[in-house]
């Protein structure tokens, strides 16, 4: 099948290279000319393991291409993914700029009738207003021929994790189809098939309930996470350890064992911007989502809690002035270079705002940490684990890479000025790093 993808990002060229790799014939479109430049040569803009060698066999086999041209990109296929960014908007809502710039270039270059197909996560109505942008510029151009033929929007999410990208789309939970027709239908069935073999993961409801489960599913991960972390912080105060709690409760299969892990707080490009723009979605309809805003509130207030564990452990905020303070793991999560709402950007800025230095070192995001940055005197960033630590007072591990599970405690007891350690992912075993002689501080276990 041919296809047409708008947006080389995360989603964007996951999507296409995965689907070219399953046999389809994708063009994937996007405004960025280094990017498409670099995509041309091989070469992928961003950390996704796996990413890279899909690519490259897919370019190299002609089943996957990249073009600047938006003419070029609608004249390939009739049916055209849009996958571009829906970043959040002042007042917390998503912004559709991107969104709908696709929805009318396809309806300015389109030579035939169109399925569209929103991979963006977009608020519920948003497959009415492209539609409706669409046809506003089809009838501008005369060419309303085609009659309500012309354009089928389909609402079709995407749920992969950035980190396991391409596992998560080679092997689906779901896959949701929100169509208005039979048509449209039919075509996601042949599109997916290849996914589709052992058991049927094709999901298809009505557009809007498609949209809504997008952000339903994020906001529903999003409330574990923050009610652990509320209960971490309960667990600190009573004395608790929360990682007992975790699998106490985690066995009741009614509850799982995945997304209850407590830490720095939730970051990244969606669950922030999602949550928030779930909460706009009541704020506009006149509904109040007291849990979501909580969510969202209880996760505002995690980001600060390494900060406030760092300095009581160095006796008061003010004694981080002239400090020099090791941060591990920068990037959002572990596996990606993706700084975007990092919970790593919190604690910087507010050492940095106290005086202190910070020498940083992540996998993969030291680059992407320089260039939010750029040169200060204050901020290290360095390229080796150990190195960050060379005269350090304490140690923050804010993302929990492999590299840092197990550590030589030995090797850094050498290298850094100070034994505390402010475990935001609860990596370490307690009683070892007091018997070694740390001062280790995690979320929500007793020190
Ligand atoms: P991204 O920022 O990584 O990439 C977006 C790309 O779109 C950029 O390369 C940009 O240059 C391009 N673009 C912008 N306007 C364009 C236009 N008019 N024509 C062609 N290209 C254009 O974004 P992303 O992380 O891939 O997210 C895309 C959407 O998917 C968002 O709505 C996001 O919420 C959703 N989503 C993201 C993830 C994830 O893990 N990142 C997972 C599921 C869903
Ligand atoms: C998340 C969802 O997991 C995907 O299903 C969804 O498609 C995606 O958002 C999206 O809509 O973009 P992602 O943000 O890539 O994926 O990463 P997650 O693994 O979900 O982690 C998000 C944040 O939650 C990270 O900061 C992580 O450290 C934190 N987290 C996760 C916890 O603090 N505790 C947990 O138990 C799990």
């Amino acid at each position: 099948m041919k296809l047409t993808i708008f947006g080389a990002g995360y989603v964007g060229l996951v999507t296409g290279a995965c689907l070219a790799e399953v046999g389809h014939d994708v063009l994937v479109c996007d405004v960025d000319p280094a990017r498409v430049d670099a995509l041309k040569a091989g070469r992928i803009p961003i950390f996704e393991p796996g990413l890279e060698p899909l690519v490259r066999r897919n370019l190299a086999a002609g089943r996957l291409g990249f073009t600047l041209s938006a003419a070029d990109a609608v004249a390939h296929s009739d049916l055209v993914m849009i996958a571009v960014g829906t970043p959040p908007a002042e007042n917390g809502d998503a912004d559709l700029g991107h969104v709908l710039a696709v929805g009318e270039a396809i309806a300015t270059h389109m030579t035939r009738p169109v399925t569209v197909v929103t991979k963006s996560t977009v608020p519920v109505g948003t497959g009415d207003l492209v539609e409706a942008r669409m046809r506003a510029v089809l009838s501008a151009r005369g060419g309303a021929e085609w009659g309500d033929d012309a354009v089928s929007v389909v609402s079709n999410p995407e749920f992969l994790k950035e980190g396991a990208a391409v596992g998560d789309f080679m092997k689906p939970d779901r896959i949701i189809v929100g169509a208005a027709s039979e048509r449209a239908t039919a075509l996601m069935r042949t599109l997916y098939q290849p996914f589709n073999r052992n058991h049927d993961r094709l999901m298809v409801m009505d557009r809007r309930s498609a949209e809504l489960t997008k952000y339903a599913a994020n906001a529903m991960l999003a409330t574990k996470i923050s009610f652990m972390n509320e209960m971490a912080g309960l667990a600190d105060r009573l004395g608790a350890d929360i990682e007992a709690v975790r699998l106490g409760i985690g066995a009741d299969p009614r509850i799982g064992y995945h997304f209850i892990y407590p830490g720095a707080g939730f970051g990244g490009s969606c669950f922030p911007k999602d949550v928030r723009a779930l909460r706009r979605s009541g704020e506009v309809t006149g509904y109040e989502m007291p849990l979501v805003a909580a969510v969202e509130a209880v996760n505002d207030r995690q980001k600060h809690v390494m900060f406030e564990k760092l300095a009581t452990a160095l006796g008061g905020a003010e004694a981080i002035r002239g400090r020099t303070i090791a941060v591990w793991g920068l990037a959002f999560k572990p596996n990606t270079d993706d700084m975007r709402e990092a919970p790593s950007l919190r604690l910087i800025d507010a050492v940095l705002a106290a005086g202190g230095t910070v020498r940083a070192y992540d996998p993969a995001a030291g680059t992407a940490t320089r260039a939010l940055y750029g040169e200060r005197a204050d901020l290290v960033i360095t390229f080796d684990a150990q190195e960050a630590l060379d005269g350090a007072d304490a140690l923050c591990l804010v993302t929990e890479w492999q590299e840092f599970r197990v550590p030589d405690f030995g090797a850094m007891e050498t290298r850094m000025a100070g034994r505390i350690i402010i475990d935001g992912r609860n990596l370490y075993d307690p009683d070892d790093l007091a018997a070694r002689g740390w001062r280790y501080s995690a979320i929500g276990r007793p020190q």
